[in-house]
């Protein structure tokens, strides 16, 4: 078994390191106080390849593997999961979906400039009363023959202003259940989408997130992903590979909060030694420290697999599962070494357990990770 990485790796690992904290770092924290949209920092990242990094440099992407993909992310969410979380989404459900499920026409035409960064997208599945129970979504596209006509309201929609690009479920035949379900390509601007207000999120604050809504929505049947009723299997297999890249995020929000807490705890005195050398202190360190490792070990083997071409479904929901009540832990323990200065936003460890908290909730809550696994253990 070898750990090591590659050249290539190293090398991304490191710009991703550079950027995050070089740049990303000098405007987070107003960013996450004003809600803020990163628009400069996703162009840079564009620039990087950090938008398309494992789409095929045919369809324009980077060609990078998912390992290199989980190191970039883990180096950005250290700094801002914000910006990690729009990179995700355009990343893992956007341009993998695409580019796995789409057609020819369909890729020249949207996966090319979303792979450049040149556009972003959104993926749309949840909706107000089916977040975990997916198969029970009430958005509707008609069969009209030639075109869908959509209704409906998605929910807790990431970039979904930001975005060009929406891939959409719908119900087309309610008796069907998730085999009458659809995966759509639509068009942001086109006729009949509104979006709610800006969701004032308690974490990830400056990533774009709202409600979308459909009213008789045009879809060209030439925008349906895969055959008819393959909606929900794309919308589970996008997410196997999404959670890669949450748990990745997840990882990164820990490691964050635990190179602050580290470098404090050197740095502040208490009963006459710095507080690293009270073993209370010690012990909490190294409890974090042996979580994170694991953690990285999960994101890796999960993408290792997914680069293997092999199964990797349940070992992304192990990964997510763990690493993201691992930062929950790890972030919240950060807070309390920090005392004090870990509540003022100053020293970004509050932030980050803001941030933690998200990653047990989207692309599945941890309770909906132990479902897959517990059903792969019944098989
Ligand atoms: N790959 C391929 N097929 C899959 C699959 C997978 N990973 N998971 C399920 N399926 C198939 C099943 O084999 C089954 O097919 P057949 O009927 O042909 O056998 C079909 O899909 C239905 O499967 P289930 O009966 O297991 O479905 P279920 O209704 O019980 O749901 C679930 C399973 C795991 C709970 C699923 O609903 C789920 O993952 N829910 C969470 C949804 C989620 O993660 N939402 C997040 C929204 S996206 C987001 O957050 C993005 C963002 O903005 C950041």
């Amino acid at each position: 078994m070898d750990f090591s990485l590659t050249e290539e790796q190293i090398m991304i690992r490191d710009a991703a390191r550079d950027y995050a904290q070089r740049e990303l770092i000098q405007d987070v924290i107003e960013r996450d106080r004003e809600a803020r949209f990163p628009d400069r920092h996703v162009k840079a990242l564009a620039e990087l390849g950090f938008m398309g990094m494992m789409v095929d440099p045919k369809y324009d992407g980077g060609g990078m593997d998912t390992v290199s993909y989980v190191l970039a992310m883990e180096e950005i969410c250290k700094v801002d999961s914000s910006v990690g979380v729009i990179m995700s989404v355009n990343n893992s459900l956007v341009c993998w979906g695409l580019e796995e499920y789409g057609t020819e026409e369909q890729k020249e035409k949207y996966l090319k400039p979303l792979a450049r960064g040149e556009i972003l997208g959104a993926f749309l599945l949840s909706e107000p009363e089916a977040g975990s129970d997916a198969t029970s979504q009430r958005t509707f596209a008609e069969d009209k023959g030639d075109y869908y006509l959509v209704n409906g309201t998605k929910n807790w929609i990431t970039n979904a202003n930001c975005a060009s690009v929406y891939l959409v479920t719908a119900q087309t035949n309610k008796e069907l259940g998730h085999k009458g379900i659809n995966a759509l390509i639509v068009e942001k601007d086109s006729p009949g989408i509104s979006l709610g207000p800006h969701e004032e999120k308690m974490g990830m604050r400056s990533s774009d997130t709202h409600s979308v809504m459909f009213t008789d929505v045009k879809v060209p049947k030439e925008n349906r992903i895969g055959k008819d009723g393959f909606g929900f299997k794309f919308a589970m297999k996008t997410l196997d590979g999404g959670r890669i890249g949450i748990a990745a995020q997840a990882l990164g929000i820990a490691s964050g909060a635990f190179e602050r807490s580290v470098q404090y705890s050197q740095e502040r005195k208490a009963f006459g030694k710095v507080i690293a050398y009270h073993q209370s202190l010690a012990f909490k360190l190294s409890d974090m420290a042996v979580k994170i490792e694991a953690s990285r070990y999960f994101c890796f083997k999960a993408a290792w697999l997914k680069d293997q071409g092999q199964a990797y479904g349940v070992a992304s929901a192990m990964a997510k599962q763990y690493a993201a009540d691992s930062s929950m832990e790890i972030t919240t323990e950060a807070v309390q070494i920090h005392g004090g200065y870990g509540y003022v936003a100053e020293y970004h460890v509050e932030r980050l357990m803001r941030e933690a908290k998200l990653t047990q909730i989207y692309e599945g809550t941890s309770e909906i990770q132990k479902i897959v696994i517990s059903r792969s253990l019944m098989s």
